[in-house]
């Protein structure tokens, strides 16, 4: 049987189409416009992409944005005061600091800053102590979208088993976290796999629902799933480029022959990646409410 193929490109679209329709409400019922201040240090390319496609979702859907961009040997002294004034700006909702940060500054300390209620990556401990007793308004942005990928996909986690191999903070570990809770779309048996797991495919065999976020092209093959595994895959790996120059990407997951197997699949691009700004101006949104006591 084919893999139902889970595109994250259209279900993004229809959450946007659902937060247009929030925001303008906010507008005129509230006088509310939700605010997000981005804030890059240095001048890596990828962070730059990144920082240019939150900003532009921003304007697209009425959110408004502040950008900040800063030259690599800014102090953190200097970026702890910036965070401090958006975090008394009452226009502002969401502090996104993009990372990562120069090696000089410590994105422990800089994360500690930033208020947790504007903290709309879900980074601050205070958000991801919430998130993992499961009292957070917030989820971070690229776990919150995969579970909504899942749900509205109609993918069943109630009682099965979600393998995710790779423990990152941004990842690994929250979506562990969001697949056990007892709520509906969670309530699954997870195993959290990582560089220390000895015999990887001995529990990727075993997974009903496979969550991929390792960083390494096709490192999940078809031989490490069984039939009927629904995958969701994390990754985006550059592995060469076009004769134009454009990027080709990869996924973690060996696309073409897992597919074969699985009963539903992430593609990439266009699959997790699509979901995770979405789910940043969700959460801008969710945060604007908060602060007006919505
Ligand atoms: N760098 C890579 N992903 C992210 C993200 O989700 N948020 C921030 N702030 N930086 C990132």
């Amino acid at each position: 049987m084919a893999a139902q193929i889970i595109s994250g490109t259209e279900i993004s679209k229809q959450i946007r189409e659902e937060l247009t329709k929030e925001i303008e409400d906010l507008k005129q019922q509230h006088n509310i416009t939700p605010g997000l201040a981005t804030i890059l240090v240095g001048d890596d390319p990828g962070s730059k992409v990144y920082v240019g496609q939150k900003e532009k979702a921003c304007n697209k859907l009425g959110i408004y944005s502040e950008r900040t961009d800063l030259p690599a040997d800014t102090t953190e002294a200097d970026l702890l005061a910036l965070v401090a004034k958006f975090n008394e700006d009452s226009k502002i909702n969401g502090i996104l600091v993009q990372l990562p940060l120069p090696k000089h500054i410590d994105d422990t300390r800089v994360i500690d800053a930033i208020a947790p209620d504007k903290d709309v990556d879900c980074f601050h401990p205070v958000n991801v102590g919430k998130l993992v007793i499961g009292t957070g308004r917030f989820l971070p942005c690229t776990p919150h979208g995969i579970m909504e990928l899942l749900k509205r996909s109609g993918i069943v986690t109630d009682g099965k088993h979600a393998v995710v191999v790779g423990r990152s903070n941004i990842v690994g570990k929250p979506i562990a976290n969001l697949m056990l809770q007892r709520s509906p779309g969670g309530n699954a048996t997870v195993t959290l796999c990582h560089t220390g797991t000895k015999d990887l495919s001995a529990y990727t065999k075993q997974a009903d629902i496979l969550i991929v976020a390792v960083g390494h092209p096709k490192a999940i093959t078809a031989d490490m799933v069984k039939e009927g595994v629904v995958v969701i895959d994390v990754g985006v790996n550059r592995i060469g480029k076009t004769e134009e120059g454009r990027p080709i990407l990869a996924g973690d997951v060996d696309f073409d022959s897992v597919k074969e197997k699985a009963s539903a699949i992430t593609p990439v691009p266009g699959g997790v990646g699509p979901m995770t700004i979405t789910m940043l101006m969700k959460n801008t949104v969710e945060s604007a409410k908060m602060a007006a006591g919505l």
